[in-house]
């Protein structure tokens, strides 16, 4: 048994901010499944959104990201996220954060800061590091954590479920008290135990076949603190990112829609714009109305992409404002200053999640969940571009303060050790990999952009019989990462179908042909489901 005074599962932005808020304060482990940068913060491209334009309110960003969340984000939230924003950017700034800078920006306090722009927003206001934000920040975060003596940053550590006393009938009202991990050098499955555990984990793009983010992505947070017992908001919202790049050998690569920011224009196989019409904003609608968009123009036509193309603009300006695009697009012979980048959408992120208040806490006492795992109501039906970094600086800081101010008291408990199924068979093993592609597949084919609740229903008895197998197998074998990956994505994936069965309308990400249009009473209605 480790005994810690907060545990944090997950090392991307969410995970890393808290960390380091609540380090002075007591021991902080932090568990993460593979390398301490692997995380969908470190492929971030385009930025963090936060008002520091002269230009600029903090209303206008309000209004964009409500006008983007098609009715269902809550304003408090909303309003709140927003304000702090620029006080977190000025935190990470002084934590040795390099955004880019120019002679000729609009800047309000803060030194020459350039500003991008991206779909749905009325202002040029993302903070950038050219188009490798994510990484800039993953480095920036774990630098100062390594200055820390008070966390330990244990890597190749796979949380399994969390520990909470409903299960071992330890108390009364159901609390956090830890989580079992899964030692992937070891083999062995441990007992952390601390009086506050923070999920840091991520999203939950590896549910759909095709998606822009990492592996690691596979919604491990959401189906532990499902088996645990917490609240889960609003999973139907998948958003798809209307351009990654389409080529058969590049894996997941996201070409960031500050490439439209800056003048990308999307264009049919024949080189129509087919954004005219569909949006006074055009190539630079918000997600769900550009992917839907793209979706509909390769129906109709039966091409399988669209181009993406900003060969308008000079050689230098787009080597220089986009370097790793412009150099991941060459490897695969595409020289994106010449010719059109041929693109399709991918899953991208996860809007729904735990639900939390603005402070990470969750229903379950000593649980709370921040960044993209978590479902505050900053999205609502649609995510606004380069809002989730933001969400997740100002939701880590505002959980570290709410716990600081009122911490928890330890729990004394015994806790079971983790019972683990002896069995290996490596003929059974690729199972796992065909329930993996599985899945993985039915969830794009009918559970994607666009929606019918017969395809749903197919989706829904599919995964039911996945999931019966993987129980049979699970408790038999011998734990290892690809097992319980696929119990989580099985998990993922039910309640995703789940929640959109549950919702009889279309709205934001939501489109449903069956249901094509809003619904007012279901403007301000999560759908919210516990096991
Ligand atoms: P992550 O950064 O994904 O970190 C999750 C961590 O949890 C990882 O360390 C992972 O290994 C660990 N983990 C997961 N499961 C377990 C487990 N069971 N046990 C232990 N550890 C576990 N957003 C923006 O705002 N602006 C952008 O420009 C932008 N660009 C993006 C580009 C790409 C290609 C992608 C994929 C996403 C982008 N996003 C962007 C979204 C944004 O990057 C993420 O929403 C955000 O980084 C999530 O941060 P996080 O800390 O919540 O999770
Ligand atoms: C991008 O750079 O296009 C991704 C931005 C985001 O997902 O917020």
């Amino acid at each position: 048994m480790k005994s810690f005074d907060f545990l944090v599962l997950g090392s991307g932005v969410a995970g890393l901010s808290f960390a380091l808020k609540v380090a002075p304060r007591g021991r902080v482990a932090i568990v993460t499944k593979k390398s301490r940068a692997e995380s969908n913060t470190n492929y971030a491209q385009g930025g963090v959104a936060s008002v520091m334009g002269r230009d600029d309110s903090l209303e206008l960003h309000v209004q964009d990201t409500l006008a983007a969340g098609a009715g269902l984000c809550k304003k408090g939230v909303v309003s709140v996220i927003v304000g702090e924003g620029p006080a977190r950017i000025r935190e990470l700034i002084e934590l040795g954060m390099k955004f880019s800078e120019t002679e000729n920006s609009a800047e309000r306090g803060l030194a020459k800061l350039d500003l991008g722009r991206e779909g749905g927003h009325s202002r040029r206001r993302i903070l950038h590091a050219k188009d490798l934000t994510g990484r800039e920040i993953e480095n920036a975060l774990l630098n100062a954590v390594s200055r820390e003596p008070n966390i330990s940053i244990l890597e190749n550590h796979f949380a399994i479920d969390l520990i909470t006393s409903r299960k071992f009938g330890i108390q009364n009202g159901n609390r956090c008290l830890g989580a079992y991990v899964f030692d992937r050098e070891s083999g062995r499955v441990e007992t952390f135990t601390a009086p506050v555990t923070l999920l840091a984990t991520g999203g939950c793009g590896k549910v759909y076949l095709y998606t822009t983010n990492p592996d690691i992505a596979t919604g491990d947070g959401v189906a532990m603190a499902y088996r645990a017992g917490a609240g889960i908001a609003n999973m139907e919202f998948i958003q798809f990112h209307p351009t990654c790049l389409y080529h058969p050998k590049a894996k997941s690569f996201l070409v960031s829609e500050a490439v439209r920011g800056e003048g990308g224009v999307l264009r049919n196989l024949e080189g129509g714009e087919f954004m005219d019409g569909q949006h006074p904003m055009k190539s630079l609608a918000p997600r769900d109305i550009v992917a839907r968009a793209i979706d509909g123009e390769m129906k109709k036509s039966g091409a399988d992409c669209v181009l993406l193309d900003i060969t308008h603009k000079p050689q230098k300006f787009i080597i220089e404002r986009f370097p790793n695009i412009y150099k991941t697009c060459l490897s695969y012979g595409i020289d994106m200053t010449r010719e059109p980048i041929p693109v399709v959408p991918a899953a991208h992120y996860q809007c729904g999640g735990v639900l939390t208040d603005v402070d990470g806490q969750t229903d379950i006492g000593g649980l709370y969940a921040v960044g993209e795992v978590a479902c505050t109501g900053l999205h609502g039906a649609n995510r606004l571009a380069s809002n989730s970094l933001l969400e997740a600086l100002v939701c880590a800081h505002r959980a570290a303060e709410k716990i600081l101010a009122q911490p928890p008291q330890k729990v004394d408990a015994n806790i079971p050790d983790w019972q683990s199924g002896s069995a290996t068979d490596p003929d059974e093993l690729v199972v796992v990999s065909h329930n993996w592609d599985e899945i993985r597949r039915l969830m794009w084919d009918y559970v994607g952009i666009v929606r019918t609740n017969k395809r749903l229903e197919r989706a829904a008895k599919r995964i039911a019989n996945l999931q019966e197998e993987i129980r049979e197998y699970y408790w038999n074998f011998i734990v290892t990462g690809d097992l319980l990956e696929l119990r989580n994505i099985a998990t993922v994936a039910e309640l995703i179908v789940r929640c959109a069965l549950s919702r009889p309308e279309s709205r934001g990400l939501n489109y449903n042909l069956d249901f094509p249009n809003s619904d007012p009473a279901w403007s301000q209605r999560d759908t919210v489901l516990r096991n």
